[in-house]
Order: structure tokens, then C-alpha cells, then sequence
């Protein structure tokens, strides 16, 4: 099966970026073990800052992978464009987050994106992105 994972703004620096949330291993090093563990599986990996971007790659891959993980950064919070490009493809989507969202600061508690997702994965580092695949690859086998 296809998977694609999309991150959005400020995901490019995780491994530096506020390490005491978001820890000190880079997207890279997690992508690498993660293919190595599921190697029946193709996964693809896109971050972009730009919102645009991140809803054009929806477009791009939404009507043939068989699933796609996406973590929006802040434009979960805000982005209702981002949201009608969720509703508007047909692979299903999971949102995730590293962070526990709702153990944070109240302008997290709230995503634009979750109504138009299949479910949500918050809070558990970078197995949040591996549970989302493990729930996808059971989606298409269940279907
Ligand atoms: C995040 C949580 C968001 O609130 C934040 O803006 C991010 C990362 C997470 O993965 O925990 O950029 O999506």
C-alpha cells in the first residue's frame, strides 16, 4: 500500500525545534525506521510551511494513496482551507500530532481539520505518525 505523510509549517526543524516538546529526533531519522519496519509498504514524506503547498499535495495524492497522515502544525488550528481539501479527496486522512495538544496552551484544543478526518492521534511523539499508518493499513484491509 501507498502511504503519505504530510507535515506542515515549522515541521522541517523537528529535532531542534523546542526539544522539550517535540524531542531531539529529526522527521528524517523517524521516516527511515518506520519504512524499515513496514517494507511491504511505500511511504512518501512531504513538509511544506506553506499552506497552499500542503492543500495542493492533498489534491496531488488524495485520490490514490491509500491513506494519508497528516500533522498541519498551527494551520490545524486555523486553516478551513485545508479542511475543505480533507473533505474534498478520498483517501482517508488521519490527523496526528507529536504534542498532547490538549495538555497545552487553549488555542490547540481547538482543529479546524478533525471534523473532516477519519480520527485523530495526539500526544505520543512520533509513534502518533506509526499508529496512523497502523489504522490505515486496517482500513484498506477491512474495506
Ligand atoms: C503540533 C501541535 C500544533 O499545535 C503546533 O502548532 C505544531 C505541532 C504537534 O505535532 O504537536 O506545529 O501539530
Amino acid at each position: 500500500m501507498n502511504f503519505l505523510i504530510i507535515n506542515g509549517p515549522n515541521l522541517n526543524l523537528l529535532g531542534k525545534r523546542e526539544p522539550e516538546i517535540y524531542g531531539n529526533t529529526s522527521f528524517d531519522d523517524f521516516f527511515a525506521a518506520l519504512q524499515a519496519q513496514y517494507p511491504q509498504h511505500t511511504f512518501r514524506h512531504i513538509q511544506s510551511n506553506h499552506e497552499g503547498i500542503l492543500i495542493d499535495t492533498l489534491h496531488e495524492y488524495g485520490f490514490s494513496a491509500a491513506g494519508i497522515v497528516l500533522n498541519a502544525g498551527a494551520y490545524t488550528h486555523t486553516s478551513i482551507a485545508i479542511a475543505d481539501a480533507i473533505r474534498s479527496i478520498t483517501s482517508p486522512v488521519i490527523e496526528v500530532h507529536i504534542s498532547n495538544v490538549f495538555g497545552r496552551e487553549a488555542f490547540r484544543h481547538h482543529s479546524m481539520l478533525s471534523e473532516a478526518c477519519k480520527g485523530v492521534i495526539a500526544g505520543l511523539g512520533f509513534d502518533s505518525y506509526r499508529l496512523a499508518i497502523e489504522a490505515l493499513i486496517e482500513m484498506n484491509t477491512n474495506r
